[in-house]
């Protein structure tokens, strides 16, 4: 795929992977909307990039009203959006036992709704246009691998992995690829997710765990530099893959997951209603 001249639409762009994207594709030649929640981040985020084919949106994913707009200005400002990065994310880190419906609201409206409205916005822009593109869904090795915390991030990954999949055989004949990025720890601002979360959706929420946000803010240090997980999701764009897997020590622990999965079909045999099945729908 040649990136040169297209225009791409980064949500969550004014930070970490989101950033480190738009960085990479303004090193290929494309124009770029970075479209955050955070004005303040836009701000540094432009400055940091100094150059004349970015420009800042305003945006919450989670609000459609907020993404048509958003949209609008874009296309209007850089020409046609062909690469779409749904990128914004934001993490609770607590296990869903101990979770209330606003905290359920949150982290599903960002993480998948915000997935959702990007999709629903862009795609049909694209298809009508019949020039291809591409879609990335940043999903997490969260996707994959669970544990008892975070729940609910868990849960939206997993969807937006689905959702990525199935969207990719849907667009496949009109020549737009679909990808999902599934990164391990990067070094980013989402242990400060916190701040973002609208005081409309505080119902329910445990006091911010300060001692935590501060170890997680440590760990995240030791994390992958975005620039990095770019140039892998790049790469993985021209060649049309699927997967996004930019942390190869993850390999493992998938291995075991795939493993116990394939095993755990060892104790039946096939149903005779298959065959039969099968048959029928060859039309013997
Ligand atoms: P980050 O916090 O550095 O960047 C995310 C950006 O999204 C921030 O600038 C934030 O202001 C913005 N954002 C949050 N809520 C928003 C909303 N409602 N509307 C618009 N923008 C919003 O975090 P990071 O790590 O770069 O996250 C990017 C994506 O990568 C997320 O989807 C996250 O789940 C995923 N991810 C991150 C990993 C990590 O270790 N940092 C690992 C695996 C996946």
């Amino acid at each position: 795929k040649d990136f040169a001249g297209r225009t791409a639409f980064v949500t969550g762009g004014a930070n970490g992977i989101g950033l480190g994207i738009a960085r990479a594709l303004l090193a290929q030649g494309c124009k770029v909307a970075i479209a955050d929640i955070r004005e303040d981040a836009i701000e540094a985020a432009l400055k940091a990039l100094d150059n004349q084919h970015v420009i800042g949106v305003t945006l919450d994913v989670a609000s459609r009203e907020g993404f048509a707009a958003a949209a609008d200005r874009v296309e209007a400002e850089l020409g046609p959006v062909s690469l779409l990065f749904n990128n914004a994310g934001i993490n609770l880190f607590q296990t869903i036992d101990e979770s209330s419906f606003d905290d359920w609201d949150w982290v599903m409206g960002v993480n998948l709704h915000g997935v959702i409205n990007g999709v629903m916005t862009f795609v049909p822009r694209m298809k009508a246009r019949a020039d291809g593109g591409h879609v990335v869904n940043t999903a997490s090795m969260a996707s994959f691998l669970c544990g008892p915390q975070p729940g609910i991030y868990n849960t939206t990954k997993f969807a937006v992995r689905g959702m990525s999949e199935s969207l990719r055989y849907s667009l496949a004949p009109f020549g737009i690829g679909v990808s999902v990025l599934c990164p391990g720890l990067v070094k980013s601002h989402i242990y400060a997710s916190d701040e973002v979360r609208p005081a409309a959706l505080l119902g329910g929420a445990k006091a911010v765990n300060t001692e935590m946000v501060g170890r997680l803010e440590q760990v995240h240090q030791f994390g992958m530099e975005p620039d990095i997980v770019a140039e892998r999701t790049l790469d993985a764009i021209r060649a049309n893959r699927f997967y996004i897997f930019s942390h190869p020590e993850f390999k493992d622990e998938m291995r075991e997951l795939f493993d116990e999965v394939v095993d755990e079909f060892r104790d039946y045999p096939d149903d005779p209603g298959y065959q039969r099945r099968i048959g029928f729908e060859q039309g013997r």
